[in-house]
Parts: C-alpha cells; sequence; structure tokens
C-alpha cells in the first residue's frame, strides 16, 4: 500500500476507486468520508493513534489545501501535520474497497433547508458509494447528525448487497476545541447489532476512555438531536428573557445572576444571539422528526426556531431606531468585529451567522450602508463574499463608521476599550455589544455615541 501523501482525482484512480496500487488490506484501515470539520478532526485523530485513514473529499479545493498541509478548517491542536508526515493519512476523491479497509465513517454534512426540512442528499449519496466498494463484514459507521429513524433505513439499503455491519456514533464536540473534546467526552455507539457496537466502540476507545452504548440505533439520534436542541432551547429562554429585561429597562444580566445565586435549579445561561451550522439545524432535525412517526408537531421546539429567527431582526431594530436621525438616506459606514457565528471557542465558521444576519437586517433598513468587517480568523475573502470591505485590523474597520456592531465574544473584543471604540467613531453613533461584554464599563458620560448591549435595558450610556 502506498504510505506516502496523496491526493487523487477520479482519473488518477485504479479504477475502482481504491487509492492504493494493490488490494492488500491493512488490518484496521479506516475511511473517513467528508472532511469538514467533523471527518478532518476525526481523520487526523485517529491517524495520531496509529491508526492508517484513507479520507475521501469531494471537493477539489478542500483536497488541494490538504495535499499542501493547510487546514481549510480552524479546529485549535489540529495536527495536520504529524499525520501527513507519518503517512498514515491519505486524501483521496473516491471511496476504496472494503477489501482494502475494515470500516467506513460517514461524516458529511446534513444541512435543513429554509422550512427545516432535513437535506440528506450528501448522507444517501456517500453511503450509496459505499454499498459500491463494502464487502461482507465492512463495518459503516454513520457520524453525520441525521433525523430519527435514517441509520435503520440506510442500513436496510446497505444490506441489500453485503452482510454490512452498521453503528450510529454522533459527533459531540464544539467546534473549536474539537480535538481536545474527542478525546474527553463519552462516546455515544447505537448499533444494529452487539457485534457491529463492540467494533465501533473499539474503535472509538482510542481516542476516548467512556462509550455509552444504546440498545438500538434511534436511541442513539434521538439523544443526539436532545443534546443541541437541549442547548438551543435553553439558550431561546435566555434571550426571551433579555428580550424582556430591555424592554422593563433592567440587565439581563443581573437577574440572571440573581436567580442562579446559591440556586442552581435556575442555571440559566447568559444571552446572546445564536447560529452555526449545529444548533439550529439540529433543532429543526428534531423538531421534523416528530411529523415523521405521526405525531403532532412539537409547539416547544418551533417557538425555539423561531424565537431564534426572529432575534437578528429585533436587533437591527433596535439599532435603527438609536440612529433614526441618521436613517434619512445619509450614507452609513457599519464596522462589524466579528463574523464568524461564535467567537468562545474561537471558530472561523461563518455558518449561520448571526452577526452576519444582523448586518442583513442593518442593510434592509437603510439603502446606503457600507460594512466594514473584521474577524480575526475569518478569511478575507470569506468576509468579502458577504459584500463586506474586510479590514487586517480592527481600527480601520472602526475609524469613521456610524455603527459598531460587536458581533461575537471573541476574547479579542472583550479586550478592548470603550474609549477606544468611541475616540475612532463618527458622532453621533451606535455600539451594539451582541453579548454585553462591555455593559459593565459602559458608564462614562459625554460626547453623542450610545452604547447598547444585548439585554441590558438600562437606559444607554451617552458619551
Ligand atoms: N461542525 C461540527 O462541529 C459538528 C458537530 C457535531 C455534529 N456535526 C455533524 O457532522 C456532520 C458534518 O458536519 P461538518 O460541519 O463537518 O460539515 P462540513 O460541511 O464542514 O463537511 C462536510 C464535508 O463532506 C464533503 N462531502 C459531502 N459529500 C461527500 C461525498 N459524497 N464524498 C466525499 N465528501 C463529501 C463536503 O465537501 C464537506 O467538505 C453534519 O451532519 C453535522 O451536523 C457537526
Amino acid at each position: 500500500m502506498r504510505n506516502t501523501w496523496i491526493v487523487q482525482d477520479a482519473g488518477e484512480t485504479d479504477g475502482r476507486g481504491c487509492p492504493d496500487d494493490t488490494d492488500e488490506r491493512i488490518p484496521g484501515a479506516v475511511c473517513v468520508i467528508g472532511l469538514g470539520y467533523v471527518g478532518l478532526t476525526l481523520a487526523v485523530s485517529l491517524a495520531g493513534q496509529g491508526r492508517r485513514v484513507v479520507g475521501v473529499e469531494r471537493n477539489p479545493k478542500v483536497r488541494e489545501d490538504l495535499a499542501r498541509n493547510r487546514p481549510h478548517v480552524h479546529e485549535a491542536g489540529l495536527d495536520l501535520d504529524t499525520a501527513v508526515h507519518s503517512g498514515r493519512l491519505t486524501v483521496t476523491d473516491a471511496v476504496p474497497s472494503g477489501r482494502t479497509v475494515d470500516t467506513y465513517i460517514v461524516c458529511v454534512g446534513t444541512p435543513v433547508d429554509e422550512a427545516g426540512c432535513p437535506d440528506l442528499v450528501q448522507v444517501e449519496a456517500a453511503v450509496r458509494a459505499v454499498g459500491e466498494q463494502a464487502v461482507d463484514g465492512s463495518l459503516v459507521i454513520l457520524r453525520s447528525t441525521v433525523p430519527v429513524g435514517t441509520s435503520r433505513r440506510l442500513l436496510a439499503e446497505l444490506r441489500t448487497r453485503h452482510d454490512i455491519d452498521l453503528a450510529f456514533c454522533p459527533e459531540r464536540t464544539v467546534q473549536g476545541v474539537a480535538v481536545q473534546e474527542l478525546r474527553s467526552l463519552p462516546q455515544i455507539v447505537g448499533a444494529c447489532s452487539p457485534r457491529a457496537g463492540a467494533r465501533a466502540a473499539a474503535l472509538f476507545r482510542e481516542l476516548t476512555p467512556d462509550m455509552v452504548e444504546t440498545s438500538d440505533l434511534e436511541t442513539a439520534e434521538i439523544a443526539k438531536l436532545a443534546c443541541n436542541a437541549y442547548r438551543y432551547t435553553v439558550f431561546a429562554f435566555a434571550n426571551e428573557l433579555a428580550r424582556l429585561c430591555e424592554r422593563v429597562g433592567v440587565s439581563y444580566r443581573e437577574v440572571r445572576e440573581t436567580a442562579s445565586t446559591g440556586y442552581s435549579r435556575a442555571a440559566v445561561p447568559g444571552a446572546g444571539p445564536v447560529g452555526g451550522a449545529c444548533l439550529p439545524k439540529d433543532t429543526a432535525i428534531l423538531s421534523r422528526s416528530f411529523a415523521d412517526h405521526g405525531s403532532p408537531a412539537s409547539v416547544l421546539l418551533d417557538g425555539v426556531v423561531g424565537a431564534h429567527r426572529s432575534t437578528p431582526a429585533r436587533i437591527a431594530d433596535r439599532v435603527m431606531d438609536r440612529m433614526a436621525d441618521l436613517a434619512d438616506g445619509t450614507p452609513l459606514v457599519v464596522a462589524l468585529l466579528g463574523v464568524a457565528f461564535k467567537g468562545r471557542p474561537e471558530t472561523d465558521d461563518t455558518r449561520f451567522s448571526p452577526a452576519v444576519d444582523i448586518v442583513t437586517h442593518l442593510r434592509e433598513r437603510h439603502g446606503g450602508l457600507t460594512v466594514r468587517s473584521h474577524d480575526p480568523l475569518v478569511p478575507a475573502a470569506v468576509q468579502g463574499a458577504f459584500g463586506y470591505v474586510p479590514c487586517t485590523e480592527a481600527k480601520d474597520a472602526v475609524e469613521g463608521a456610524h455603527v459598531v456592531v460587536l458581533g461575537t465574544n471573541h476574547q479579542s473584543y472583550a479586550d478592548l476599550e470603550l474609549r477606544w471604540l468611541t475616540d475612532r467613531m463618527a458622532s453621533p453613533g451606535v455600539i451594539y455589544d451582541a453579548w454585553a461584554l462591555h455593559a459593565d464599563s459602559a458608564t462614562s458620560l459625554g460626547g453623542a455615541v450610545e452604547y447598547l448591549a444585548f439585554g441590558e435595558g438600562q437606559p444607554a450610556w451617552t458619551w
């Protein structure tokens, strides 16, 4: 078997989709399909544990980046270099034969459409490709998040050809610290049989000590969705309270502290706009699963999705109310600090970024808006694709801006001084702090820049 770093396109494969020159079987070799945030961290981590890993990725740009030892996603501690130089990780565009690998792990995307319907095109294509290459005894592990019942349906399809073992072993890491969490979180293992469960658990025990083995595939599927839908739900609760606090004129942070001090039964989380590729989507998938299984819709989950969805528009209204005097056609400059969907743990991922949504709503409310942006991790080209003028330094984004949106809770924005902002901004102006990072220090008076913060309803402080 070729043991060097290779990147192959279909034209270079040997016709069977096998990335190797021969059919030589490497015991325990694993094929990871889909090298995004989930697949790449898993592939590199398994290679780091001594496994021979074949990564399959359909996107040529991603394969090129990886071949140049440049991960296309930011994950702290991702040691692609060692995986490459050890020769244990190879990347290709075609699923290898089950004669060369023991296990296939499907890590492709499972988005939802505008209406919240799961789009399983990627998963179905990947499983179809696996079905064409697998052999009797191959282990297929589904790691993508899927609607309840999907694993069993895909198992039935795979078994029309071969005697396949299938397990559903969902990813539950948080983006940004996935490498570390892969080694510390318990791994859920749902399987079609005790043998499949034992095989999948043995593989993941190389990464993390604790397995949570479920009675069936569906329990694992619901448990995975529950993890993200639960978080999204409590964040919606916090944000609803924050909305009330703004109207009443009090501080959500103080309400939270008051409710939870010495009283863990009300340990409500902090408030702030929530997005990303997982929490909204997985809540929608769980909600949809009720109808799929003949149950009335979940009013609760639908409400959670709706509450989060309305947040960016509400923020834009609040900002534009304050800018009313300038909203008469005066060209406005907005500085967006933080384009990613979150700042802690830091990520370069902009999928369903609430900061981006806030700016989109601001643009809808004011035609002549120039948006300058800054983000510590999001590449300039990605920022530019939103129609922003990307700035390498935050100060260049802020200089002369009428509105500064602190869009994420990245530490570098928490470390900024409000005075540093007001010295550079236009006046009058508005600072909107989506994570109330500076609510404690926003007490100075004088000037005409207003400070507004998510969930903070006190009369705005004015410089
Ligand atoms: N991102 C996270 O932190 C996270 C956490 C938990 C669970 N998940 C779930 O894991 C899954 C993957 O998430 P992600 O964020 O890594 O997605 P992603 O979109 O970043 O990566 C998916 C990758 O799969 C590739 N791909 C799609 N179809 C393919 C095919 N047939 N063959 C080869 N490559 C193919 C795509 O080009 C892409 O690079 C999703 O179901 C997601 O909900 C993600």
